[in-house]
């Protein structure tokens, strides 16, 4: 590469890709697992299977490509293949079915070898949903393995999953995601996946009819460990049992170490939770039916170390009975697993508590995206709610790379979206259900336009909307057809403006925001991003089809809930935010019903009573109406309800509720109180975009061309923040000092930004110690009202702005 002083730059490392197995053709290996038994469709003992092989002269390459039926592990002459957990990972299984690719040549050896796998329930067949149901997907567990071996003199050879395969029960006696998992170290069959074991003793396996999924490569990057915690307290509790504090909720399992001195046999149970109750034991009726639960029985053969295989656990607590002797810091370690999704977005304020804060949004996401972008990852749920990703979906995008993960959870959305079009509530949806049935709610089935849409913007992507187009006109058209001829969308459950403060808490009266308002809003709103989107795509005719049912919708709207005076709706803060985001009002009732959203937040004593969908709105369209100092004084409010508030409770994740533990201590109804949901965690892109100043033109997506105007307030003195962008590093930070306002930028190379410099004159600006006119890669310059613009290209800035006496 050359810059533009014709310099060269060093050669970048070699990078390399192959193709997998594109066609059903490609695959030889059979499906495969144990014979059927009477008890297929009850929790049961995980199965091995394995078989040995020959290896016959030296290698070349070898490849191994495995899916299943239920989760896998897969191994190589004993050896773990791979670090990634939870394969073939979580889709519409129905449908689309993931294979792993695995180089598995240095584990291959000349002679005998042996390649194995173990089995568990997981999605496919353990208990999933909120009825407690199994077998959603299916009764029996199955593997497909195919391992091509190329040798160095040109032969290639497959070893594939067939009749020849043995099996039998595995130490694993029970998993399931939301129950836990029960091993027993004394059954473990020492060498099972190395070559020279005898298994003799083990079952012909049988072999099963392929299902009807088509079997896809991975797009998203694979579960793994991505921490380790240790404990900040071990105390015994009440109950007797010895509770371990791992400082932080989060999501996976705790590594056990038995330093020995148990007898074979001993049970030593493992229990999980996030929180504990006034007397120090764990609180565990918010988990309603999951009881996360491992339980691990001793071999009684000296240190003894376990991790559960096919199960993970929300929490931050673990309470252990029945340990052999005294624990210590190393008898329980946090093992923390998420889908292993780089870090994009940084962002530190002068403010500890709102670091607090934005540290928790980014746990509560790499809580919640394992595979699928759940809900929470405790209760007997962990599903892929619709409405949860969709009003987070802007924010995960400032803090990690979910390009990948988003584009493979909106394949499993159309392929599990109802023919009429309806989405279901959760993606993958194992519920079932038709279009109305678990399906087709404003502002959850919303996702299917709203996520490819800000996906595309963040990530410059064409492509994912022109796979996803589909499914984004499809489900506009059928939230057109349900708002019938009149466009107002009334009939119908809905969930509404999910976790609003209730009308009847007599603190907060008129908080609740009529479904039938949100529902058109939602309908305006996604016509008017499928009508963008058809415009990105060249589809002209549509781009007009849906600009004209926004306006349509729009109009109707004004008729059927905004006065002459500019009131909307219920005059919930919710109703303000939708209108004023989704652009539904009038030019000239714009600033008077801002104005009455603001009058209602002070009404309340700078609180918000916003839920799920009102809240990623509500500061956004304050600081546009010309309120941000009120946008601040929201945001850094610290008592109830508001998000500063969690975190003064000692927080380490976002709540599913304002008042998840109310002031007093006590706990928020247990058959909804979760502590990590994402949703609320949804203010996040309004931190990077408001003080980190960071954001993008949407006319120039992906960062090509970027939007830098940090803005200070809540006696905040300085912030910093960074996005990774396909670009490189974007990167803004500021200080007030007593006489200036200071703002470093990086602008990544072949990208441009425009800068806002807030309360300034152009006169009154430096950058790089000169004036504007005289800084090279400087562009342009303009007054806009209290602000200069500055156009600028590629490179690092500083710019410094004399405050006013
Ligand atoms: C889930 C959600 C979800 C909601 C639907 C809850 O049980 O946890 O976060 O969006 O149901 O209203």
């Amino acid at each position: 590469m050359w810059d533009t002083r014709a310099r060269t730059s060093a050669w970048s490392p070699s990078a390399y890709w192959e193709t997998g197995l594109l066609r059903s053709d490609d695959w030889t290996a059979r499906w495969i697992g144990p014979a059927p038994s009477g008890s297929d469709s009850l929790a049961s003992p995980s199965p091995l299977l394995r078989r040995a092989f020959r290896v016959r002269g030296p290698v070349r390459s070898a490849r191994l490509y495995v899916t299943s039926l239920g989760l896998y592990e897969a191994y190589l002459n004993g050896q773990r293949v791979g670090d990634q957990l939870f394969t073939p990972g979580w889709t519409s299984y129905h449908h689309r079915l993931q294979y792993q690719t695995y180089d598995v040549t240095t584990l291959l050896q000349p002679g005998e070898n042996a390649v194995a796998a173990v089995l568990g329930d997981g999605w496919y067949r353990g208990r999933l949903g909120f009825f407690g149901q199994r077998n959603l997907y299916g009764q029996r567990l199955a593997l497909r393995a195919q391992l091509e071996i190329r040798y160095q003199d040109g032969r290639t050879e497959r070893v594939v999953s067939d009749a020849d395969w043995k099996t039998t029960p595995g130490p694993v006696l029970a998993s399931d995601i939301y129950g836990g998992e029960t091993y027993d170290a004394r059954l473990e069959h020492r060498g099972w996946a190395a070559p020279r074991y005898d298994d003799s003793a083990w079952a012909p396996v049988a072999v099963l009819e392929p299902p009807s999924a088509s079997l896809v490569a991975p797009v998203s990057p694979p579960v793994r460990r991505v921490r380790e915690l240790h404990p900040v307290t071990i105390r015994p509790a009440p109950s007797g049992a010895m509770v371990f504090d791992l400082g932080q909720n989060f999501t996976g399992w705790a590594r056990l170490r038995v330093r020995g001195g148990g007898a074979a046999g001993t049970s030593i149970t493992l229990r999980y939770a996030e929180v504990l109750d006034r007397a120090g034991d764990l609180y565990t009726a918010n988990l309603r039916a999951a009881s996360q639960t491992d339980r691990y029985i001793l071999k009684g053969e000296g240190e003894e170390v376990y991790e559960p295989h096919f199960t993970f656990h929300g929490f931050r607590y673990v309470a252990v009975t029945g340990l052999p002797g005294p624990p210590d810091s190393a008898t329980i370690t946090g093992i923390a697993v998420s889908s292993d999704l780089a870090q994009t977005g940084l962002l530190v304020t002068s403010d500890s508590l709102l670091n607090r804060l934005q540290q928790n949004i980014v746990w509560g996401q790499r809580s919640n995206f394992l595979d699928v972008p759940t809900d929470c990852p405790q209760r007997d749920e962990r599903l892929g709610w619709t409405g949860d990703a969709q009003v987070f979906a802007r924010t995960a995008a400032f803090n990690l790379d979910v390009a990948g993960f988003m584009a493979k959870w909106l394949a499993d959305l159309a392929s599990d979206q109802d023919k009429s079009g309806s989405v279901p509530w959760v993606i993958p949806n194992p519920l079932g259900g038709d279009s109305t049935r678990f399906a087709g709610t404003a502002g959850w089935a919303d996702a299917a336009v709203i996520i490819p849409w800000t996906m595309y913007l963040t990530y410059g992507d064409r492509l994912l909307l022109e796979r996803q187009y589909a499914s984004m006109r499809a489900w506009v058209e059928y939230a057109r057809r349900r708002a019938g001829p009149a466009l107002i969308w009334k009939p119908g459950w809905q969930f509404g403006d999910w976790l609003a403060l209730h009308t009847d808490d007599p603190s907060y009266p008129g908080a609740t925001t009529g479904t039938d308002l949100i529902a058109t809003a939602f309908l305006a709103h996604s016509a008017d991003l499928l009508a963008r989107t058809a415009t990105v795509l060249g589809r002209t005719g549509d781009a007009g089809t849906y600009a004209a049912l926004f306006h349509a919708v729009r109009e109707a709207f004004h008729r059927e809930f905004v006065s002459s005076t500019g009131r909307v709706g219920e005059n919930t803060q919710t109703a303000y935010a939708l209108a004023l985001a989704f652009d539904l009002l009038p030019d000239s009732l714009t600033p008077i019903a801002a104005d009455r959203l603001a009058q209602d937040v002070r009404a309340r004593d700078t609180h918000l009573t916003t839920g799920f969908l009102g809240t990623p709105y509500l500061l956004h369209v304050l600081s546009r109406t010309g309120h941000a100092g009120l946008a601040f004084d929201l945001l850094t409010q610290r008592s109830y309800p508001s998000w500063l508030y969690p975190v003064t409770m000692g927080a380490t994740t976002m709540w599913e509720r304002w008042d998840g533990i109310r002031p007093d201590s006590s706990f928020q109804n247990p058959e909804m109180n979760s502590f990590n949901h994402y949703a609320f965690g949804a203010v996040g892109d309004w931190m990077y975009q408001t003080i980190g100043g960071i954001d993008l033109d949407p006319a120039a997506p992906g960062y090509r061309r970027s939007r830098i105007a940090p803005r200070p307030g809540a006696g905040l003195t300085s912030a910093t923040a960074s996005l990774e962008t396909r670009y490189g590093t974007l990167a803004s930070a500021w200080r007030l000092e007593r006489a200036r306002f200071v703002l470093d930028v990086t602008v990544p190379a072949n990208t441009s930004a425009e800068v806002i410099l807030w309360d300034a004159r152009s006169d009154g600006v430096q950058e790089g110690g000169r004036p504007l006119t005289a800084s090279a890669g400087i562009r342009a310059v303009r007054q806009r009202g209290n602000e200069v613009v500055v156009e600028v290209g590629s490179g690092s800035y500083s710019f410094t702005v004399a405050r006013r006496p």
